[in-house]
């Protein structure tokens, strides 16, 4: 058992595991035969979403990759429906979860729940792994994988991740995504960060921190044009106005953060565009018929890692593999 409450979960072997196995379950779901596989796998677990913040796809791509494996669900993302409206501590709640199920998934709007969480944990008698599924302006360590799979995928033909230049624009300050991300980038070799934002919306000083301590290659700037024509991929983000908290968002102005057809025209012609989404402006929606944009792949690539990590957690991963290896069941 193990429990993803950050980035520290993983190291390159366990990144390049959950990639390649991902790989094998989206090969191995493409047939019916090889669905019914997959879902035979862990029908016997059950898995809790806490998520009190809101969510669209991280949601539906966990509750999606649980049945995937047979996982079955149960879920609160209203606190007002839960018991913590008489009172009850976070602390008793979990463990209430945990009495019931084999795993809990959660997010919330505040930092540092999902370690309380995994705290907990260790202190009881039936412990269950927790996954962060977005923890405040903290960590999205899920989603930093599927960012990883999805940047794998790209750079396939070309080496893979190692020595490429990539981009983070938009609100760089409290977006977790690009925290969780910067933070995976220290199991690469060579690659050069560059971060691309208004001077509201800098990267935060512990990412500089924990770039300068991984000696990350790594530079900010505020002129997107200047940059864009060296980047291997460029990973766009949206205003994070829920974590305003005295309307800083109306004071700053993004235009100049996103893509459209000038922006597609400077770009490298295999480069790769990517967004954890949900977008506003930031990306034009003609970009979405350009081939350099992956967002939606990225975004289907979501819930094959979320199977791929779910099946790791309970132990499932060798009969994966070994159903692909051996192509059983593969279209003919
Ligand atoms: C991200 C999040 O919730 O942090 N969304 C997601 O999980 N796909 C990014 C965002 O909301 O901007």
């Amino acid at each position: 058992m193990f429990h993803v409450v950050d980035t520290e979960a993983f190291d390159r072997k366990r990144l390049d595991q959950l990639c390649e196995l991902a790989t094998a379950v989206r090969r191995v779901a493409k047939t019916a035969e090889g669905s019914r596989f997959l879902q035979q796998l862990l029908p016997t677990r059950r898995a809790m979403l806490y998520f009190t913040q809101p969510s669209t796809r991280t949601f539906l791509s966990m509750n999606n990759a649980c049945h995937v494996l047979g996982i079955r669900t149960s879920e609160i993302r209203d606190p007002e429906v839960s018991s913590e409206v008489k009172g009850e501590t976070f602390e008793d709640s979990i463990r209430t979860f945990s009495s019931y199920v084999d795993l809990i998934v959660m997010r919330t709007p505040e930092p540092g729940y999902a370690a309380r969480a995994a705290a907990l944990m260790d202190t009881i008698p039936r412990p269950v792994p927790i996954i962060n599924a977005g923890s405040g302006r903290d960590q999205h360590p899920t989603q930093a994988l599927l960012d990883i799979y999805t940047l794998e995928r790209s750079f396939e033909d070309r080496g893979g991740i190692d020595g490429r230049t990539i981009g983070m624009m938009g609100d760089l300050k409290r977006g977790r995504t690009v925290r969780s991300l910067s933070r995976l980038m220290c199991h690469y070799e060579d690659v050069r960060l560059v971060y691309i934002a208004p001077p509201a919306f800098e990267i935060e000083p512990d990412i500089r921190a924990f770039l300068d301590s991984h000696e990350i290659a790594y530079v900010e700037t505020g002129r997107l044009h200047e940059v864009l024509p060296e980047l291997d991929a460029i990973y766009v983000t949206r205003m994070q106005s829920e974590h305003d908290t005295a309307g800083e968002s109306a004071n700053v102005d993004l235009s100049d953060f996103s893509i459209d057809e000038r922006e597609l025209a400077q770009m490298k012609p295999d480069a790769v565009i990517m967004h954890p989404l949900p977008r506003g402006r930031e990306i034009h929606p003609r970009v979405d018929a350009d081939p350099r944009a992956m967002y939606w792949r990225q975004e289907r690539n979501g819930m094959w890692m979320r199977v791929a990590l779910l099946a790791t957690i309970f132990d499932s991963q060798d009969a994966i593999l070994e159903a692909d290896t051996r192509g059983l069941y593969r279209e003919d």
